[in-house]
């Protein structure tokens, strides 16, 4: 048998890698704005987790590896170029086994939040973009869907736009 050298074996499978993350991204159309869904994203890091009482419902606010250095370093204001702040976002469902644990149910949505202030002027410096459901379904009819996003999150300008906190990690 041929012996290859560990540099061909690892490029190898990063190229499947690529691919495959390539393959995911073509499944999932672009929001009306032109964000595509981020390539990778269900294997990125946590930054925090949220509940809302009133909808029922849980997340997890997941970040690029830009995101991640800068949450960890505490240095979010602002968040730095090329940012992506993800969250996925599921029903509050009850585990079969234990009544008091509540764990993720139906998958509602997915959104991200890019960072780049000369390229999403008009929102405030964030892009965003949303995912309904399993099948990924791009959100709202046009692409002025952002406005809406910002006028909420302009609430929290003053953490530039992001609401989430980073959790303390020990
Ligand atoms: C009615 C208010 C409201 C609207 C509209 C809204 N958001 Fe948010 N968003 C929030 C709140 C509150 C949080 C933090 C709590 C949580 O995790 O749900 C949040 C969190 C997020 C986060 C995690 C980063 C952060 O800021 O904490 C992303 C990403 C996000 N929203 C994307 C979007 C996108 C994309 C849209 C539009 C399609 C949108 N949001 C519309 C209220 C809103």
């Amino acid at each position: 048998m041929i012996k290859y050298p560990q540099i061909i074996k690892s490029l190898f499978l990063c190229l499947i890698l690529v691919f495959s993350s390539m393959i995911h991204a073509e499944k999932v159309s672009p929001n009306h704005n032109g964000i595509n869904y981020p390539i990778g994203l269900k294997n990125w890091r946590v930054i925090s987790t949220s509940f809302r009482t009133d909808n029922k419902t849980q997340r997890v606010i997941l970040g690029n590896s830009i995101a991640i250095k800068a949450s960890r370093a505490g240095k979010t204001k602002p968040w730095p170029k090329g940012s992506i702040l993800a969250k996925l976002v599921w029903k509050n469902s009850q585990h079969p086994k234990w009544d008091a644990a509540i764990v993720p149910g139906e998958f509602v949505h997915s959104e991200v939040m890019i960072k780049d202030t000369e390229k999403y002027k008009t929102t405030g410096g964030w892009g965003y973009a949303r995912w309904i459901g399993l099948s990924q379904q791009p959100y709202g009819k046009n692409k002025s869907f952002a406005q809406t996003c910002l006028s909420c999150h302009t609430k929290a300008k003053d953490s530039d736009f992001v609401f989430t906190m980073p959790a303390k990690i020990p």
